[in-house]
């Protein structure tokens, strides 16, 4: 048996709540690989729309497990907020939803500094969520952090104010006013909280678990473009994004990894800043804005709007190995008279394929134009059923990425989905 992954082929936000809780009938185990509190993945059914930040998507579904593996960084006071709001009780809860002793913790102090070095950047902010997500990952590569197994050792306390004190003194150099206090208190309940779940070293768990035969899906937060390595650096996230994340982020070793599905939005959306040669800035991206709500699930900040953007998203296919596309949002170009797909960039005159390393360069993105449709789709549920000249549309990009799309998703309920 193998592990699926899903995961994101832009700048996140594409749909991976929705589509994980869809899939979710076809697997026994959910389990989210990196990233943290900045990922919203919304999903909606019986018409309420739920937002999880650090809970797989799995976990509407009473009968299947869910994991938190070690590379995602979980910030005790979230999980508490996330974990009261579900409904069940946390008896219920905590026998199915296993957390791994080595995901690290965000630490309040994780959390202002991350303020504090946005501040200092000016013009070059990245326009972070602020959930503390790049001072944890900084401090676990710096082999400084603590982790979700720590919180059972007795000595727990002496160990976060060591933390806490060698944060303080960096903060100390900066001109940041904060309520650290505010912060512990909700921290602390978590930590309290977090001891009522099974922690554990859970590539264990999900290795037996896989060679008992049971399906597992990876669920990745954020978007190919925001990885580490090969997002828009620095205006990236602070985790391992990619398909080889869910590896190191689950104790998978790449033999076991099965289909790779590769989500994407019928356009493009990025929240925070960074390059997105696509973007529109005039009344065809603040159409998209309001058709689709393209605001933030974490953070309610506005997205940034703009076409398909074909170099990037055969980047992402390339660098993940995606076997599979799931195209989302699709009923959210309904209306447009044309719609546009940026096949190539033009850079100082010069039309390529490629995304250049510097984030500085004026990229023309160079575009298809294809007709539009105007039918409403959403209470479409087979794939003739669709429009031609969205099919059209379809069938443009499978024959661009060379890949089947295998999935629509034609509105935000679990419902609005065409399996092809
Ligand atoms: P995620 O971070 O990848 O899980 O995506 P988000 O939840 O942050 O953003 C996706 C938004 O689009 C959410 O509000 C979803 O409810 C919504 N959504 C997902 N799929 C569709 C779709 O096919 N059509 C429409 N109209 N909305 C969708
Ligand atoms: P999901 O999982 C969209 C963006 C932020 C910022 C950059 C760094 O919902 O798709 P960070 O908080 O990690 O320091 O922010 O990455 N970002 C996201 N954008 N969806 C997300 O997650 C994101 N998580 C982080 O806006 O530009
Ligand atoms: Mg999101």
């Amino acid at each position: 048996m193998k592990i699926d992954i899903l995961l994101g082929l832009q700048w996140g936000d594409e749909g991976k709540g929705k589509v994980v809780d869809a899939l979710c009938p076809a697997y026994d185990v959910v389990a989210r690989f990196q990233g943290g509190p900045n990922a919203g993945h919304s999903l909606e059914f019986n018409n309420v729309k739920h937002v999880l930040h650090l809970i797989p998507s799995g976990i509407f579904h009473p009968e299947k497990l869910n994991i938190i593996g070690n590379g995602v960084v979980l910030d005790p006071a979230v999980f508490k907020c996330e974990i009261e709001n579900l409904g069940p009780t946390v008896e219920e809860l905590a026998g199915r939803l296993i957390l791994s002793a080595k995901a690290h913790l965000i630490l309040p102090t994780h959390r202002i500094l991350d303020a504090a070095y946005e501040n200092h950047k000016g013009n070059l902010r990245i326009g972070s969520t602020l959930k503390g997500i790049g001072p944890a990952y900084t401090d676990k590569a710096g082999r400084n952090g603590l982790r979700i197994g720590d919180i059972l050792n007795p000595d727990f306390m002496k160990l976060y104010e060591e933390h806490r004190s060698a944060h303080l003194m960096i903060l100390s150099n900066y001109n940041l006013a904060y309520d650290l206090k505010e912060y512990e208190k909700g921290w602390f309940e978590g930590i309290e909280l977090l001891k009522k779940f099974r922690i554990e070293n859970t590539e264990y768990l999900l290795n037996n678990l896989l060679s008992q035969g049971k399906k597992i899906l990876a669920e990745g937060a954020q978007g190919t473009m925001l990885d580490l390595d090969f997002g828009s650096y620095p205006f990236v996230t602070s985790s391992s994004t990619i398909s080889s994340g869910a590896c190191t982020g689950l104790g998978i070793s790449p033999g076991k990894i099965g289909e790779v599905f590769g989500i994407f939005k019928a356009y493009c959306t990025r929240v925070g800043s960074g390059p997105f040669p696509t973007e529109l800035k005039e009344e065809t991206g603040e159409l998209l804005r309001k058709k689709g709500s393209e605001f933030g699930a974490t953070t309610g900040r506005p997205r940034r709007c703009g076409w398909l953007d074909l170099p990037a998203l055969r980047y992402a296919i390339m660098i993940n190995g995606v076997t599979k596309l799931f195209m989302m949002k699709s009923d959210i170009l309904s209306g447009f008279k044309t719609v546009r797909v940026c096949t190539s960039y033009k850079v100082a005159g010069k039309t390529q394929a490629e995304i250049p390393f510097d984030n500085n360069v004026d990229i023309e993105p160079v575009y298809a134009e294809l007709d539009g449709w105007s039918e409403d789709i959403t209470g479409i549920r087979q794939y003739p059923d669709l429009p031609l000249n969205l099919r059209k549309y379809i069938g443009f990009i499978e024959d661009q990425t060379g890949l089947p799309i295998t999935i629509v998703s034609v509105g935000p309920d679990r419902n609005a989905t065409i399996f092809r």
